[in-house]
């Protein structure tokens, strides 16, 4: 199906299901723990031996020998690969660093051999015992000393151009009556899910079978095909639940490459998890920032000049931190310039992580814009809304799909009660408590993705849905049953969901917030395909067809699905269609909105600073299922606080490696610390979007927090911290005086 004009009303609107807050459908599997994680897939193989990944000891450099004498007379060890017999492979289009490095060294804890052997005991004994030495490099770990060779990185369709300048910023930031500057860092960050990187590998001859954690099946089996210099047709990968992946899991990693080279070298199935203290270095990670912003302000509060220039690391070949989107899109202002420039870093791979982008270029904007304000002396969510646009503020000719930033930011201050709060900063105390308010815009991008899917109707009338979408804790098993049951006019439970398996037609997958809308319209267009199969196999015409109560019918006689599918033998009826969009996001730009409010308080005397609550409003099109919807605005906000107060990669900057890479030192905060959480949708529809007139949610519910949660610290305090995380050994000196 081609959605290249907007939506008109269709059977989606109906709303009977879709739209309903609708508990998981998996989630009994969830609660009862027999729902298949990738690690635990007994069920599929027999006989699997275990492999322990060995990383590099050291950031770069070269191994110079490898005596594996001891680990290979090791009990029960079977085999060990490491780059001298692995063959040669190749790098997946992903992955910037190789996933078995040797004997030359790319970054800390890179695998550089695995050890399989009959139990996990005996493999992780054995390797330690390999010896390996290796020739050590200097490296460059510091980004601010590696700012002044930074270059601009290369253009993608994601990161947009290294440099953007409309009108003369310099000359209208220097005319400008009021003028903010200031620079923002944000440290490296983990994705820290619960699941951690684990894969099976099953080789039938020369056919790769990986039950493993993925959000992105078809990215996957490309990666691993590549890699291993087999046939995309040789690899399967079926990830049919994920414990959270948060952009780790975005690609394929060291597990699925090294059990599938353990599992061709013992030919036997292989089973590898990485441990936690391992995915920090081995894994991917969200890059640092350092963030300049200078904003221009009229008396009344116009921006006419802003300039948001950004600077991360990366790997050679690597990409930037693409903190300066949100920067083109969010506010208004004649003279603009925006900027990234890459630091070549020899730390371990950078990569996406919890909205790339705008979550870091945010945690400096919002707080910028906060800065601004002040000074102008203009409430900030007047000040935001003083500079709201609804163009594209780049290329004016291009409108927003939707754009309800300013009704978020409105119905946010009402209902958090906003005008309690005392402009004045370090004014309200609650006992030992300085109390503040404080607020953000939320805002994100809207991704359309092709995305199919496979729909089966049986002889009892069970609607079987196949994609491979992937359910990374999000919901997409219950909002893809509802998309079916709404199109086809069954009940909830008629409809079964079968998802994260390279067999079935390509999804969107998950990731960017672009999961959900994308993978419910690939369903919906195979459902109105198989609708049609349906009203021909009833003798009815496809416009006349009514879908409803588990019947097709022309109006006057209805006649249930079942029969219908029983009439067409014995497969009863299949269709298989997906979305593909034409140019409504160039003539359109396509985001998502929201405003985010939060209340701390900060111990006057040792500074902790507590979350009592926090509000978002969010503007992202149809909510689909508003309970799970806000289960992800709900984490979301929480992850928000974790890079506000607490997430923070402490760069070794000597040895090059995140020392504190276990959930012991990278501290994420949990629903416990923030005693209450509310969430809004706007009612909207966007029907430039797709089909569902939906668009993403879950990421919009961090972007914007932990400026939120600064600006709170600020008015509680008095103290501006512009360096991520706010812990209190940056402020504590320039509290109040208690007494
Ligand atoms: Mo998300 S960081 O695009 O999985």
């Amino acid at each position: 199906m081609k959605f290249d004009t907007p939506a008109t009303t269709n059977p989606i609107d109906q709303l009977r299901i879709v739209g309903k807050p609708t508990r998981r459908i998996d989630g009994g599997l969830k609660t009862t723990g027999t729902a298949p994680y990738a690690y635990e897939r007994h069920d599929a193989v027999k006989n699997a031996a275990y492999g322990v990944i060995v990383g590099s000891a050291i950031a770069r450099g070269r191994i110079v020998g490898m005596d594996q004498r001891a680990a290979k007379a090791a009990p029960g060890v079977l085999a060990i690969v490491s780059a001298r017999n692995a063959g040669k492979l190749g790098k997946g289009d992903k992955n910037t660093a190789l996933l078995l490095g040797g004997p030359d060294i790319e970054h800390y804890h890179q695998a550089v051999a695995i050890v399989v052997a009959e139990t996990f005991e005996q493999a992780r004994d054995a390797a330690m015992l390999l010896r390996i030495d290796y020739e050590k490099a200097d490296g460059q770990f510091d980004l601010a000393a590696a700012m002044d060779t930074a270059k601009p990185p290369r253009e993608t369709p994601l990161t947009g151009p290294p440099t953007s300048k409309v009108g003369d910023f310099d000359a209208a930031f220097a005319a400008a009556p009021l003028r903010h500057d200031a620079t923002y860092t944000t440290p490296d960050h983990s994705h820290a899910m619960m699941e951690p990187h684990a894969t099976i590998a099953a080789w039938n001859g020369d056919h790769l079978t990986l039950w493993t954690s993925s959000q992105m099946i078809a990215w996957g089996v490309g990666d691993v095909a590549k890699t291993l210099g087999i046939g995309r047709k040789n690899v399967r990968l079926v990830s049919s639940f994920v414990g959270g992946g948060f952009g780790g899991k975005l690609f394929v990693r060291a597990d699925a490459v090294m059990a599938a080279l353990g599992a061709k070298a013992v030919g036997r199935p292989v089973k590898v998890a990485l441990a936690r203290p391992f995915i920090f270095n081995n894994g991917t990670h969200r890059p640092a920032t350092i963030q300049r912003i200078r904003i221009g302000t009229e008396k009344d509060g116009r921006i006419t000049a802003i300039a948001h220039e950004s600077w991360s690391g990366d790997l050679k070949g690597g990409q930037p931190e693409t903190a300066v989107s949100q920067t083109r899109l969010l506010y208004a202002g004649a003279n603009r310039l925006t900027s990234m420039r890459l630091a070549e870093l020899d730390l371990p791979e950078g990569n996406s992580m919890r909205a790339p982008g705008e979550a870091s270029g945010l945690m400096a904007l919002e707080i910028a814009i906060d800065e601004a304000a002040e000074k102008a002396g203009i409430d900030p969510v007047d000040f935001r809304a003083i500079n709201d646009t609804q163009v594209d503020p780049e290329k004016p000719g291009r409108p927003f799909s939707q754009r309800q930033l300013v009704k978020c930011m409105r119905l946010g201050a009402e209902r958090f009660g906003w005008s309690r709060r005392n402009a004045t900063p370090a004014r309200v105390r609650d006992g030992q408590w300085l109390v503040g308010y404080g607020m953000a815009a939320a805002f994100r991008n809207n991704l359309p993705m092709k995305s199919a899917a496979r729909v089966k109707l049986d002889r009892h009338g069970i609607v079987t849905v196949e994609t491979d979408m992937t359910d990374i804790g999000t919901g997409s098993y219950t909002i893809i049953a509802q998309t079916a049951a709404e199109t086809m006019g069954v009940a909830l439970d008629q409809v079964v969901v079968r998802l994260g398996d390279s067999d079935f037609p390509v999804s969107a997958g998950s990731g960017g917030q672009f999961g959900a809308n994308n993978s419910t319209s690939g369903v919906y267009a195979a459902c109105m395909k198989l609708r049609d199969r349906v009203a021909r196999q009833a003798g009815i015409a496809s416009a006349d067809a009514r879908f409803a109560d588990g019947n097709v019918s022309d109006g006057r006689q209805a006649l249930p699905l079942a029969k219908v599918a029983q009439a067409a033998g014995a497969d009863g009826l299949v269709a298989e269609d997906g979305i593909e969009y034409g140019k409504l996001d160039k003539t359109y730009q396509q985001s998502t909105f929201g405003g985010h409010f939060v209340e701390v308080a900060v111990d006057a005397a040792t500074g902790e600073i507590r979350v009592r609550r926090m509000l978002a409003v969010c503007a992202s099109g149809r909510i689909l299922n508003p309970l799970s919807a806000r289960s992800q605005v709900i984490g979301a906000m929480t992850m928000g606080v974790g890079a506000a107060l607490m997430e923070e990669l402490v760069v070794d900057r000597r040895l090059g490696f995140f020392v504190n890479h276990d959930l012991a030192g990278y501290e994420v905060p949990v629903h416990a610390d923030i005693p209450h959480q509310d969430v809004i949708f706007l009612d909207e529809t966007d029907p430039i979007s797709s089909p569902m007139k939906a668009k993403g949610v879950g990421e919009l519910g961090l972007c914007g927090v932990a400026a939120a949660i600064a600006n709170a610290v600020y008015n509680a305090t008095g103290v501006r911290v512009r360096d991520y995380p706010i812990t209190l050994d940056k402020f504590l000196d320039k509290l109040p005086p208690v007494a």
